[in-house]
């Protein structure tokens, strides 16, 4: 799908193109900035390093490139790794005693931590020291390793799935938001600008609508428009050769694809509107559960198209309307 948030194999290396590599040219997330910028300015002028910081949000809203802005507003060095490639614990324990003074440790996926590496983490974080047990059976002994005072950047699509132990461990938490149309046109506009794309202010208008409040969204059409209006030999994307793409790529102006469509279609003719189990939308869609809840349904819920209630998804007036159907008058009743 091509409006995917998750990112891409292929993509890395175009992301880090992209990427923008200070506050300034990090658009938007206003508010994060500010209380980030406030918290790196007092650790400075103190000597000392940062707390530890989550952030929380969906897929290709800017957390990994926050990370690297952090760190390098700071002036220190970031060490990158992920929640499922720390297998062992021996794994954590040689990250964080190659860590420097000062440094970034960011971990992303940092739900996928499993339970005993945790364990392990927690007093590095709250102390910088690092239990190691030495031995086997009775002759075994914990050893205690001094750490270097490291700050912790974990990200996570997934605030919930965290663990109450590990959540409280940050010092701050920064829930990162959708972006408004006239922050996407920013982003696009400037990714156009690094590209060498000429783009006119209607055509990143209609890209900026189509991309689903989401950067990466953003800069990946921007990518396949531009690839579109040189096949058709034009340099200069315009609102026409846009809505031309977005046409063939089958992206509606809200930023939905075909399979979107056929999610909110699915619950409204088979679950009479929902709410509907997401095992059985999944089955019907012939979809994945795990796609359905981060690829497809996040976008649709921040549009209002569907809601979320404890008995399953339920598709709401807005969807309804934007599929042209009628919200049946039963259906209000599910709202109450
Ligand atoms: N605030 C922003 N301003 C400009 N560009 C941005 C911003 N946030 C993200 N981007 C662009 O979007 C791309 C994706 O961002 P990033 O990789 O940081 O997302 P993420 O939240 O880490 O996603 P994931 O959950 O998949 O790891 C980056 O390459 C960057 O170019
Ligand atoms: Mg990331």
């Amino acid at each position: 799908m091509l409006t995917t948030a998750q990112s891409l194999p292929e993509e890395e290396v175009f992301d880090n193109t992209l990427r923008p590599q200070a506050f300034a040219d990090y658009v938007g997330q206003e508010k994060i900035k500010r209380n980030l910028h406030i918290f790196i300015e007092a650790a400075r002028h103190r000597g000392e390093n940062i707390e530890h910081v989550l952030l929380y949000g969906s897929a290709g809203l800017g957390k990994t490139t926050l990370s690297h802005i952090i760190a390098k507003e700071m002036g220190v060095n970031i060490r990158i790794t992920s929640g499922p490639a720390i297998e062992k614990v021996g794994d954590l324990g040689s990250i964080l005693t190659n860590l420097e003074p000062g440094d970034v440790l960011f971990i992303d996926e940092i739900h996928r931590l499993n339970k005993s590496i945790e364990e392990v983490l927690y007093p590095a974080m709250e102390d910088y020291k690092l239990d190691i047990i030495i031995g086997k059976g009775p002759s075994a002994r914990t050893i205690q390793l001094e750490l270097p005072k490291f700050t912790l950047i974990g990200a996570t699509t997934k605030l919930g799935s965290l663990s109450n132990p590990l959540r409280n461990r940050f010092g701050s938490t920064h829930r990162l938001e959708f972006y408004t149309p006239a922050e996407i046109k920013r982003i696009v506009l400037r990714s156009a600008r690094i590209l060498g794309v000429e783009l006119d202010d209607a055509g990143a208008d209609i890209i900026a609508h189509s991309s689903r409040q989401t950067p990466r969204v953003a800069n990946r059409i921007l990518k396949r428009v531009r690839d579109y209006a040189q096949v058709h030999r034009e340099n200069q994307i315009d609102a026409a050769s846009a809505r031309e793409a977005l046409a063939l790529f089958e992206i509606d102006p809200l930023g939905l694809e075909p399979t979107d469509r056929h999610m909110l279609r699915a619950i409204i003719e088979k679950f009479r509107g929902g709410p509907a189990g997401i095992r059985a939308v999944a089955s019907v869609i012939g979809e994945e559960e795990q796609t359905i809840e981060d690829v497809y349904e996040p976008y649709l819920i921040q549009l209002g198209f569907i809601a979320r209630t404890p008995r399953g998804r339920i598709v709401t007036e807005a969807g309804y309307q934007h599929l042209g159907l009628p919200m049946p008058e039963s259906q209000r009743e599910k709202f109450i």
